[in-house]
């Protein structure tokens, strides 16, 4: 999200019902169990009478050889951390008898790689689940049970947590369910990366897109190229101005806003990552969107610059890697081979987007190389650029995913397709059987305005409402059902150039983000925007009780179904 909107800021929106109002704080009797309210909503929840205490000194069961590791040490650990429960680790070939928390790895394809089926009665918690991303998402359900404090992030505030009795079957109905946040624009730390981790989890998500290099700062530590992040990371800091209006940086002024992640810090986001069920995906801008790098090696573009990394809004994209050059391979598959041995993810964004090629049309590298390979529009040369990767990424086991404009010119054979220009991309690779995921601007770009402007902090334009994001199909009806099969989900994407910081992120993400977990997760028959209200409700109280800022708006409801799911 780039330029495309710089000049939608003047809407001409009716909007309706704005208050800043605060949702109504449901009605508990005191003692009582949570009122269910699972975002995004499970396939199946039959309540059951009663309810279940989880004591201290109850075991939680894991059986030998269990795939249920991490979910079993991550729901001790938060237990311990909300509630102040010291809950023994058994590890048993039988099921325990109660009460007991018992986590059962199951051969059921019902459930399917990401499944659990969740029985809480009043002797115990049975979690069964085929794999560790199954008893994952399982414990992220029943921490959905526990009274909201269970999200707390400063020590033990409430007693045992009381637990409806139900059964649960659930899984999600797409296989991709990512957010993308843009570091570059503004960079976060990566304690805050920890943080909203947590948060994709307790949405259910499983892909964080990390969008890693762009104009304004590169944020990945390259061993072998330290310019990038010496030179590449900073820039000058013009934050007190709006952010089309920041003069570049001037000879002898010090550039020192921005930051990078340290190679075990990417280590460690990663790890992290995986023990809560979370792909990370490095995106590595290419061919343009690439300042930061030219700022720090000017030679890899067609005119040699100089260049300085930008403090605000550049457009069009001029400045791009010389497709004509092999010194801007050679350098872009050594930025790769750093970023595959950090990165253990079978997919890599490398970008793709918003090139002008005007500058390759005045290159007579970029044309001698158009002559060579006989390519005869500019278009043509972006796609043999992708398709070079491809082949490096290939080799390696990796693959290659780009913004829709990589189907521009021909597509890469294997290459995946992130749809944000529309879903017409997204149709046309999964036409020519491509994997999509799918991020139209319409429905899932967070940088938008998500209430009237006049009451809102600056955005980049557009307007995306919440119940807008809920409504949003991510297979389009022109695809076949065997063509759909391509669609692998859906992203949200939170680009940052009216974001500063992590509580205006939050503001941005939330409650969005629970919206699009539910598009993601649930199936369309079980989706309902007045019964997501309610359970939203619920939810805005785990926001708050884990201290992250969100967006009070229009979704308030002062009404609510005397039963919430
Ligand atoms: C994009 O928003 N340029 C992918
Ligand atoms: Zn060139």
């Amino acid at each position: 999200m780039r330029g495309l909107l710089k000049s939608t800021l003047a809407l001409s929106i009716i909007f309706a019902g704005l208050s800043g109002c605060v949702p109504v704080e449901l009605a508990r009797r005191p003692g009582s169990p949570p009122e269910v309210g699972i975002i995004p909503r499970p396939w199946r929840l039959d309540p059951a009478g009663g309810s279940f205490t989880l004591a201290a000194g109850t075991p939680v069961v894991l059986e030998e050889g269990s795939g249920a590791g991490a979910a079993a040490a991550g729901f001790r650990a938060r237990m311990a951390a909300a509630f102040g429960l010291v809950l023994p680790l058994v590890r048993s070939a039988r099921p325990a008898s109660s009460p007991s928390v018992v986590f059962t790895t199951v051969d059921d394809p019902e459930l399917g790689p990401e499944g659990y089926r969740l029985s809480v009665r009043p002797g115990g918690i049975n979690l069964e689940a085929v794999t560790d991303r199954g008893f994952l998402h399982g414990v992220q359900t029943i921490y959905q049970l526990c009274p909201a404090s269970v999200f707390g992030r400063e020590g033990p505030r409430a007693g045992p947590p009381v637990i409806p009795c139900l059964e649960i079957v659930d899984r999600p109905r797409f296989a991709w369910r990512g957010l993308l946040l843009d570091v570059s624009r503004h960079f976060f730390s990566k304690e805050f990366i920890l943080e909203l981790l947590d948060e994709l989890a307790m949405h259910k998500l499983n892909v964080f897109h990390w969008h890693l290099t762009d104009d304004q700062g590169w944020r990945i530590e390259i061993k072998r190229y330290p310019a990038l992040t010496e030179k590449g990371a900073w820039r000058v800091d013009r934050e007190d101005k709006h952010w089309n209006a920041r003069e570049p940086e001037k000879p002898g002024e010090r550039a020192t806003y921005g930051g990078f992640y340290t190679r075990d810090e990417i280590r460690e986001v990663v790890a992290y990552a995986d023990r809560l069920g979370i792909t990370v995906i490095p995106e590595i801008e290419m061919p343009g969107h690439c300042l930061s790098a030219l700022a720090s090696y000017p030679e890899l573009s067609c005119g040699g610059g100089p260049f300085t990394v930008p403090p605000g809004g550049v457009w069009p994209i001029k400045d791009v890697y010389c497709a004509g050059s092999e010194a801007v391979f050679a350098f872009l598959e050594n930025v790769l081979d750093e970023v595959l041995e950090l990165f253990p993810s079978p997919v890599i964004h490398i970008g793709g987007d918003e090139v002008d090629k005007s500058t390759w049309k005045a290159c007579s590298k970029c044309q001698a190389r158009m002559k060579a390979e006989g390519l005869t529009t500019e278009e043509e040369l972006q796609s043999y650029f992708i398709r070079r990767i491809e082949k490096f990424l290939k080799a390696r086991g990796r693959t290659l995913l780009g913004w829709d404009e990589i189907l521009e010119g021909g597509l890469a054979p294997k290459a995946m397709v992130m749809s944000w220009r529309g879903t017409r991309g997204g149709i046309e690779a999964a036409r020519s059987g491509h994997d999509v995921v799918m991020t139209p601007t319409s429905h899932c770009y967070f940088d938008y305005y998500q209430g009237e402007p006049a009451q809102e902090p600056p955005a980049i334009g557009g307007f995306l409402p919440l119940e807008k994001v809920y409504a949003f199909e991510p297979v389009p009806v022109e695809l076949s059902a065997e063509e759909a099969r391509h669609v692998l989900g859906v992203q949200a994407n939170l680009w940052t150039e009216y974001v500063p910081d992590p509580s205006h992120a939050r503001y941005m993400l939330y409650p969005r983000l629970a919206a699009m977990a539910e598009v993601g997760w649930s199936l369309p028959e079980r989706r309902n925007w007045d019964g997501f209200r309610a359970r939203l409700a619920v939810q805005l109280r785990r926001y708050e009780a884990a201290g992250m800022t969100y967006a009070r708006g229009r979704f308030a409801s002062s009404a609510r179904p005397a039963v919430i799911e």
